[in-house]
C-alpha cells in the first residue's frame, strides 16, 4: 500500500483509511504569565494563544503527516471551536466524515496557564468528547472495520473506547491502545482488546501492572497483548507523536520488526520536541530522513 498524504494532496475519502483514531479533540487555551495566580487573584499575562490538542487528534495528525490515510471518529461542539477544529483536521488531510458535532456540550477545552519557569495549571473540560456514543460508533463501523490500525486513548468515555476496540478486533483490525490519561481502575478488557498496549512510565504505575512487587513488567501470560514501554521526556505532545508514528508503521510497514518501528517512532517524537507547540511541532514526511520510510 502506498502512503499518499503529502501536504497539499488530500486522499479520496472513498478509499479506506489505514489509520483510524477513535478519540478526543481539545482546544488548548494557553496564557503565558510571569507567575501563577493565587485564589481570587486577577493577574496580567503577556501572551495568549489557541492550539489544537487532545490526545486522539494529536496522534491522528502525526500519523497523517507521515503519509497515513487517516480518519478520526470524534465529537466536538456545534460552536466556533468545533468548527475551527474540523477545519484543522481537514488541513491535515484527515477524514472528518465521522467527526460529529453536538449542540449538547461545548467542544473540549484545556485552559492552561504557564509561568516563566514552565510550571502550569490546567483545567480540562472534556465536554463533547464524553458524548461520543455507541450510535456514533455504529455509524462509523465501516471505516473502523476497513482500517489496518485503530488507536484509542482515555479522553472519551471508557465505554466508547471499549466498544470501538471490540468492533476493531472483531474485524481483525490491529488495536493500539494508549491508556492516557492514566486511570487506576482500568477495565481488564482493555488489556485483552489491545494488540499493543502502549503506555509511559507514569501510566504503567497507575494501571495494574505497576504493582510494587513486579520488577518492571510481566504481562499475564493468558492475555494476548504486547506491552510497549515508552520513556520520553514529558514534553508537550511527544508521547502522542510517538503513538501516531507507531500506528503509521504498523499500518504501512507491517513487516518491520517491532523494535525497528519503535526506534523510528522514537526518532520522530524526538524531532517533534525540537519545535514549539503540540501539533504544530509534529514533523511531516518531507522533513524527515528518507531512511525512515
Ligand atoms: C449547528 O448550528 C447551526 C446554526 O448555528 C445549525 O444550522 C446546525 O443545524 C447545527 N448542527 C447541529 C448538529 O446541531
Ligand atoms: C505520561 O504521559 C502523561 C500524559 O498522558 C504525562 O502527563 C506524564 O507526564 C507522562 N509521564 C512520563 C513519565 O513521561
Ligand atoms: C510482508 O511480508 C509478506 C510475506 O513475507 C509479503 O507477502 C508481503 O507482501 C509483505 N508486505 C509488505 C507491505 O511489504
Amino acid at each position: 500500500m502506498a502512503a499518499s498524504g503529502e501536504p497539499g494532496r488530500p486522499w479520496q475519502e472513498e478509499e479506506a483509511a489505514a489509520v483510524v483514531v477513535v478519540g478526543s479533540c481539545m482546544t488548548d487555551l494557553v496564557s503565558l504569565t510571569s507567575r501563577l495566580p493565587k485564589t481570587g487573584e486577577t493577574i496580567h499575562g503577556h501572551e495568549f494563544f489557541i492550539g489544537f490538542g487532545g490526545k486522539g487528534a494529536n496522534q491522528c495528525v502525526q500519523a497523517a503527516r507521515l503519509g497515513a490515510k487517516a480518519a478520526i471518529v470524534c465529537k466536538v461542539g456545534n460552536d466556533s471551536f468545533g468548527n475551527d477544529y474540523i477545519e484543522n483536521l481537514k488541513q491535515n488531510h484527515i477524514s472528518t466524515e465521522f467527526t460529529y458535532q453536538t449542540r449538547d456540550a461545548a467542544t473540549g477545552t484545556a485552559s492552561i496557564i504557564v509561568n516563566n519557569e514552565g510550571q502550569n495549571i490546567i483545567v480540562i473540560v472534556a465536554g463533547a468528547n464524553l458524548l461520543l456514543n455507541s450510535e456514533d460508533l455504529k455509524k462509523a463501523a465501516s471505516v473502523i472495520s476497513r482500517a489496518k490500525v485503530m488507536i484509542c486513548q482515555l479522553e472519551i468515555s471508557p465505554a466508547a473506547s471499549l466498544e470501538a476496540l471490540t468492533m476493531a478486533r472483531r474485524s481483525g483490525v490491529k488495536t493500539l491502545f494508549n491508556p492516557a490519561p492514566a486511570m487506576a481502575d482500568l477495565d481488564p478488557q482493555f488489556y485483552t482488546l489491545s494488540s499493543i498496549f502502549c503506555c509511559n512510565e507514569s501510566e504503567v504505575q497507575t494501571t495494574h501492572f505497576g504493582s510494587p512487587q513486579s520488577e518492571g513488567l510481566h504481562p499475564c501470560p493468558q492475555l494476548s497483548y504486547m506491552l510497549v514501554f515508552i520513556i520520553v521526556l514529558p514534553l508537550q505532545g511527544a508521547g502522542d507523536s510517538f503513538v501516531g508514528a507507531l500506528a503509521f508503521y504498523l499500518a504501512y510497514y507491517p513487516n518491520l520488526s517491532l523494535e525497528e518501528m519503535l526506534k523510528r517512532s522514537n526518532f520522530i517524537a524526538a524531532v517533534s520536541v525540537q519545535a514549539t507547540g503540540t501539533q504544530s511541532s509534529y514533523p511531516y514526511k518531507k522533513d524527515l530522513p528518507l531512511a525512515l520510510f
